[in-house]
């Protein structure tokens, strides 16, 4: 069976300081494993600092426009030429907060993959919606909004990231059965499409993840790393988690 390269990203969401780079920095070096990617995943304003501090960065959002009179974004473009190799699109906050609907997580896709960054997809359900049995329609439109937008081969060069949005922040991790079978459905979801595209395809768990859980979540068959927020700005449960993957 194909091997798939785990992914461990830390999303600081609006949190975090220069100080904090540079321990998350001094932490990840040492990290036990070879096989992960480790991303760093900071405010826009601290980009320039992760690149510099050596670690791989990415950004929490880009715009769906090119350039010009959108007071406040930050071009796909422009985060490229500073060293950003990943953008997350469609995080549940980004969703919920700011409105962004499936169609604009679709265009931010598109300017990441034009700009060659890679868009870390984020898909999930909120609590309201599991409990109506809707999680699988839910997590389909979302994914489904791109490959229609953009054609399956989009996902080539992307990763998803599953983040049931009950588990966000809450402490209320999703089982490892209850996270293998969505990652599960969303990989068979992409096999109806194209088969090989879906074997390559990493998709990561979010959603309360820390160092005495992600063991046996990034154990899961289709569970290949994890989109990792709160825990993210610890050094030390950062690492462990890194070494877990
Ligand atoms: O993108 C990561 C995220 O939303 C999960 O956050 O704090 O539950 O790990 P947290």
């Amino acid at each position: 069976m194909l091997k798939r390269k785990p992914i461990v990203a830390g999303n600081w969401k609006m949190n975090g300081s220069v100080e904090l780079v540079q321990s998350i920095a001094n932490a990840v070096q040492n990290v036990n494993n070879q096989d992960v990617e480790i991303v760093v995943i900071p405010p826009t304003a601290l980009l320039s600092n992760v690149v510099a501090s050596g670690v791989v960065a990415g950004v929490q959002t880009v715009s769906e426009y090119d350039k010009g009179a959108y007071t406040g974004e930050a071009q796909a473009s422009l985060v490229k030429s500073l060293g950003a190799k990943y953008t997350l699109v469609g995080h549940s906050e980004r969703r919920s907060i700011f409105g962004e609907s499936n169609e604009d997580v679709a265009n931010k896709f598109a300017q990441a993959q034009a700009n060659e960054l890679t868009p870390i997809l984020c898909v999930g359900e909120t609590e309201s919606q599991r409990e109506q049995g809707q999680t699988e329609e839910v997590v389909a439109a979302q994914i489904i909004a791109v490959i229609d937008k953009l054609g399956i081969a989009s996902l080539v060069k992307s990763v998803i990231a599953y983040e049931p949005v009950w588990a966000i922040g809450t402490g209320k991790t999703a089982t490892p059965e209850q996270a293998q079978a969505v990652h599960k459905f969303i990989r068979d979801l992409v096999s109806k499409y194209d088969a090989e595209v879906s074997q390559t395809l990493q998709i990561l768990y979010g959603g309360s993840v820390n160092e005495s859980n992600s063991e046996l979540l990034f154990a899961q068959t289709d569970i290949d790393g994890g989109l990792i927020g709160g825990a993210s700005l610890k050094p030390d449960s950062f690492t462990c988690i890194c070494e877990s993957a």
